[in-house]
């Protein structure tokens, strides 16, 4: 849990004015500052990658604060001010910063001094950020916090840098570590009951006990989760990252691909090592096809080739009998709509495919009562049966689309009586007239031969498991509501 971040808060003495403008606020006050100090040192300096990489830290910083400050408090206007002015200087620094890149080339001399400046500047006036900064600052994950008195450890991790020539690609992967829980747990996902039963085989028990998991039992170190979009790969590839006790980097094309010759492999490299050195761990690709599709296409860039040839090296050598036990524990999970793109030898590496398919209806039924009961509503069991068979065909995000439609209802209704309402409680319930209606606002966003294609597909190529919500571990299992009125 993030500690609360009310110390963050300049404290108003009683009776005292309060700041309103946006002015009041003194720039060594507000939370970030510095970061702030050393950001505008660093681009007086002209080094444009340390000022981004100390803007970014500060302006996370501020968010927090300002999230966490009540709409009403006096500070607020003050913060949103100023964040708007540090996310232009981000924007425009990180413009700055691509040209300084691009003119170093390939030594990656920018992305090099970035993480290097955002601690190190021992010769700054201001001194570097205080340990009470680096504390709130999810982004830091993995980096020593700095020591204020004493900057020989700065030092030493320059050093360090320097003699590591991949540690630009290393600050640029640990952003995309996922440090904090998300929000969701399995207890929210419903149906995907083989989906869970494959994660709980290769990654929740062997984890809890790895004696057991050996030889022959040892757990396979690819998981792809293929289907139609809206169904929830990417959300129970969260539940994973919020239940187990690894390194879990979320990883897109986007920080796997690079413009300059020769990076993307290197970062990839960078990527599996750093699972090792980290584990146990799990990378999850999300839309992997739009890095891995298969290889000799006509149009396929030689650097797309490169990356995948790395993919398929680095990959192997996950497993590689050289490894120690930990090194070995890594886990891939990539989630795509577009299984039959993949490359072959990509595919056959996933050694579990598994297909997230559209809810059926119990999942429907389970996801409407989840969705529903938080909103005032006066729907009877006959009620949710009929919708639920009504959707069939139905994604679950067409589904809470739908509910959102059918949550919108009553306040369509008041038309411009609106306005005399203040309180939540006062609105309508949501009825069955309501759900009729968004069932022709909202219809289902996947084409029946698409679907089919799917289940062919996973007829060829799926790992096929048949399982009830029952026979799973109770941990997994998702929340179930009794019918309604008993
Ligand atoms: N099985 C599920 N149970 C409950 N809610 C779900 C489920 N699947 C999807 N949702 C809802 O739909 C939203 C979108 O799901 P998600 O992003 O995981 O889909 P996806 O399969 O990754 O889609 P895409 O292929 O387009 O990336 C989720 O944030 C969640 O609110
Ligand atoms: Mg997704």
């Amino acid at each position: 849990m993030a500690q609360p971040l009310s110390w963050f808060v300049p404290e108003l003495k009683e009776n005292e004015e309060t700041p309103v403008t946006n002015d009041n606020t003194n720039e060594s006050d507000i939370p970030g500052s510095s970061f702030f100090k050393l950001a505008s040192e660093c681009e007086l300096n002209n080094d444009f990658s340390g000022a981004f990489a100390n803007y970014q830290k500060g302006v996370k910083l501020l968010e927090s604060a300002f999230d966490e400050l009540p709409s009403d408090h006096p500070f607020k206007e003050n913060y949103r001010n100023k964040l708007s002015d540090f996310r232009v200087k981000v924007l425009r620094l990180s413009k700055k910063t691509d040209l300084q890149h691009r003119r170093a080339g390939q030594s990656g001399g920018s992305h090099h001094r970035r993480t290097q400046s955002t601690f190190t500047s021992s010769n700054s006036q201001t001194g570097p950020p205080s340990s009470d900064d680096w504390k709130k600052d999810d982004y830091t994950k993995g980096v020593e916090p700095p020591d204020q008195n004493n900057n020989h450890d700065n030092k030493k991790n320059q050093k360090k840098s320097e003699d590591n020539p991949d540690a630009a690609f290393e600050a640029r992967l640990e952003e995309d570590i996922i440090a904090e829980s998300p929000n969701v747990s399995f207890a929210d996902v419903l149906g995907l009951n083989s989906v869970k039963l494959a994660l709980y085989e290769t990654v929740i028990l062997p984890a809890l006990k790895p004696q057991l998991f050996t030889g022959l039992r040892e757990p396979g170190m690819g998981i792809l989760l293929f289907g139609p979009p809206g169904n929830g790969k990417t959300m129970i590839a969260k539940c994973v990252a919020s239940s187990c006790q690894c390194t879990f980097f979320s990883i897109s094309a986007s920080s796997i691909t690079s413009k300059f010759v020769g990076e993307a492999e290197r970062l990839m490299r960078t990527l599996f090592r750093m699972a090792r050195d980290k584990a146990p761990s799990i990378i999850f690709i999300d839309e992997i096809d739009s890095l891995l599709t298969a290889r000799g296409g006509k149009s396929e860039a030689e650097s797309s080739r490169r990356i995948k040839t790395e993919f398929l090296v680095q990959f192997d050598g996950v497993g590689a009998s050289t490894q120690t036990n930990q090194e070995k524990q890594v886990l891939i999970i990539g989630a795509t709509n577009l299984p039959e793109e993949l490359d072959d030898a990509v595919l056959r590496r996933f050694s579990k495919r598994i297909l997230v398919p559209q809810p059926d209806f119990d999942a429907r039924y389970g996801l409407l009562r989840n969705l529903v009961q938080k909103q005032k509503n006066n729907l009877s069991e006959e009620d949710f049966q009929l919708i639920s068979k009504k959707t069939d065909r139905y994604s679950c995000s067409d589904i809470k689309n739908l509910c959102k439609d059918a949550a919108m209802g009553p306040i369509r209704d008041l038309g411009v009586n609106i306005v005399n309402f203040s309180s939540e409680d006062e609105v309508p319930d949501i009825t069955i007239k309501h759900f009729e209606q968004s069932l022709k606002n909202v219809r289902a966003s996947v084409p029946p031969d698409r679907l089919q294609h799917y289940y062919d597909y996973n007829k060829k190529y799926g790992s096929i498991f048949n399982l009830s919500n029952i026979d799973l571990p109770p941990e997994l299992r998702a929340t179930e509501l009794p019918p309604v009125n008993m």
